[in-house]
């Protein structure tokens, strides 16, 4: 079934990725990025160039997350060309490091505002329309370190943390009302999103932790090294998930797992999910679970 796909952040990485290989499987893509006509200009024209020379359906629309206006006009122009929307994936992200101590709350406040907020403003425009139909999905592109932490990037974890409790929110809320909602948990992969990081500024308080500096340098340039090493994983397994789970018929699992590392997680998911079911059993609630 070809359907009606909305993507956050398609200038680089997941979403472009994700963005080519639906429209390449026939979807109907809105290809969404901050600034079209400014940084982001051209791979706007690229993606654009690209169905126009294959035929594909890929419309490019401005969105930033950070700003209600901005989502609210973009999902207006996305009913400009069409009269449906099936699926909004939920992928714009920032990734940031640093001492939890270090960050300023505005530098915090930040990342909540694209990683949570993001996908909640994204949500709210788009379920009304999703409601009245009776159908539709939700993707929340997350990561591991939802599950498991990793110090000094403690507010990127506890970000998606957060955007993992609200799609699985979501799930059970909308369950009764025909419209899906899933995560995907990205291990570490080679798009820009180091490149594009934000780092905790408050240098005073940085230079109480000078004992674990070291084990902190050394953790980001281990990850710089395997991303940019031949044994990092090719980013387009991101985008199949992604678009595997679009296209699944039958019931979609609330998380899947994406990464060469990913068995200790997988292993976390399955006693959550058993664990979750026997809470939400016992609470009444065992109808809203799938
Ligand atoms: N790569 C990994 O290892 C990894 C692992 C787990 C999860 N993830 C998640 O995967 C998602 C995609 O990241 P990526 O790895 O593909 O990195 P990426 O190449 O840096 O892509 C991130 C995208 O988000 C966009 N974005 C940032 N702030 C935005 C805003 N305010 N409004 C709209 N778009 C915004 C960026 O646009 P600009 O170009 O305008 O900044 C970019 O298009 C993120 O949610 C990230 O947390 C990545």
């Amino acid at each position: 079934m070809k359907r009606t796909v909305l993507i956050t952040g398609c200038s680089s990485g997941f979403g472009r990725l994700t963005a080519e290989t639906l429209a390449g499987r026939g979807h109907s893509v809105f290809a969404t990025m901050r600034d079209i006509d400014g940084k982001n200009a051209a791979v706007a024209h690229a993606l654009r160039e690209r169905a126009a020379a294959t035929g594909q359906s890929i419309h490019v629309l401005d969105l930033d997350v950070t700003s209600d206006a901005s989502v609210v006009t973009a999902v207006d122009a996305v009913f400009e060309h069409t009269d449906r929307l099936d699926v909004a994936v939920n992928n714009a992200g920032i990734f940031s490091g640093g001492y939890l101590e270090a960050y300023r709350m505005e530098d915090i406040q930040h990342v909540f505002d694209v990683n949570v907020y993001g996908a909640m403003r994204v949500n709210r425009a788009v379920l009304p329309h999703m409601r009245r139909r009776g159908e539709g999905l939700l993707v929340h592109v997350s990561t591991v370190a939802a599950r498991t932490p990793f110090p000094f990037s403690v507010p990127y974890a506890a970000s998606k943390s957060a955007l993992e409790a609200l799609a699985q929110g979501y799930r059970y809320e909308l369950a009764l009302l025909g419209i899906d909602s899933v995560i995907v948990e990205a291990g570490a992969f080679p798009t820009a999103i180091l490149d594009k990081m934000t780092w905790a500024r408050d240098e005073e308080r940085a230079a109480g932790y000078e004992i674990v500096e070291e084990l902190k340098d050394r953790s980001f340039s281990g990850l710089r090294d395997y991303v940019s090493s031949d044994d990092a994983p090719d980013s387009r397994q991101v985008a199949t998930a992604i678009a595997d789970l679009i296209d699944l018929s039958g019931d979609r699992p609330l998380r899947t797992v994406v990464d060469p590392f990913g068995a200790g997680i997988r292993r976390i998911n399955e006693v959550a999910a058993a664990a979750q079911r026997e809470v939400m059993e016992s609470a009444g609630l065992g109808a809203l679970v799938r």
